[in-house]
């Protein structure tokens, strides 16, 4: 498949990397310093290369959009025609400089169902967003393989003892069409990681920042039951 990336920093490589080990075409883009986005394609290695914002929309099937909520509106401004692409949407709501959650997005709404009100000719997945970049880095050193030169993640971000270790990360998949969930299960999969359906896109709002579900580091039998818990 060909999978774009927006915004190739810590999570966007990391999944970049194991996806092009699954077999799929890379093509990124989205940095603010184009440098960086050929940097963390030499180190996917492949068929993994860095375009512009206008060429990723082009080029991919799938894109997954990894760059920071503040970022967004200028990142789409940049980027092409993404009518009928399945875009997964990894971003949570937070306001510049990680300053808690973005206090211009009504707290009852999620970024994902904004993202498909701007982009009604897309079809919208939320997914990855409850992923810490540790888990994906900790899959990389599971493989044997360095995090990309320069994405480290900070320290603050180190995973307690309690949390899922590598192939035992839930990931948390909202959307309204079953076959654009069941294309993002199998990339899902395809890292070793294991999918769960929390409904249609309305219930990101779950598992964003802000909801009952974000940054619970639980392993997927416990955030399948808090989900059943949830009311529907
Ligand atoms: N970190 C996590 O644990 C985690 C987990 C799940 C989801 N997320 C979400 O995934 C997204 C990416 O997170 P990340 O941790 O991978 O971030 P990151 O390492 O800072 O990477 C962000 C990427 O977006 C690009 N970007 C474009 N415009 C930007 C701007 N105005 N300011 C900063 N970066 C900009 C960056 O390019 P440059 O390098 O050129 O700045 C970089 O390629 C965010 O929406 C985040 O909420 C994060």
């Amino acid at each position: 498949m060909k999978i774009g990336i927006l915004g190739p920093g810590r999570v966007g490589a990391a999944l970049g990397k194991m996806w092009s080990l699954a077999g799929h075409d890379l093509a990124l883009a989205g940095s603010q310093n184009p440098e960086k986005s050929q940097a963390v394609a030499h180190w996917i290695g492949g068929t993994a290369k860095a375009v512009s914002n206008a060429a990723v929309a082009e080029l991919s099937e799938v894109i997954l959009i990894a760059v920071p909520w503040w970022s967004i509106t200028k990142t789409l401004q940049s980027t092409g025609d993404l009518s009928g692409k399945l875009l997964i949407d990894a971003m949570n709501p937070y306001a510049p400089g990680y300053a808690g959650r973005d206090p211009d997005l009504a707290k009852s709404v999620s970024v994902a169902e904004t993202m498909a009100k701007w982009l009604p000719h897309s079809r919208i997945v939320k997914a990855f967003n409850t992923v810490p970049d540790a888990a994906l880095t900790s899959e990389l050193h599971h493989r044997g393989i360095a995090e990309a030169p320069g994405l480290r993640q900070p320290d603050g971000n180190k995973l307690p003892d309690s949390a899922p270790g590598p192939g035992e990360w839930p990931c948390l998949i909202a959307a309204n069409d079953d076959s654009d969930v069941g294309m993002v299960e199998t990339l899902v999969r395809e890292i070793g990681f294991t999918p769960v359906r929390a409904g249609g896109l309305s219930r990101s709002i779950l598992f964003e920042l802000g909801g009952p579900l974000y940054g619970q580091r639980l392993g997927v039998d416990a955030i399948r039951q808090r989900l059943r818990d949830l009311p529907a």
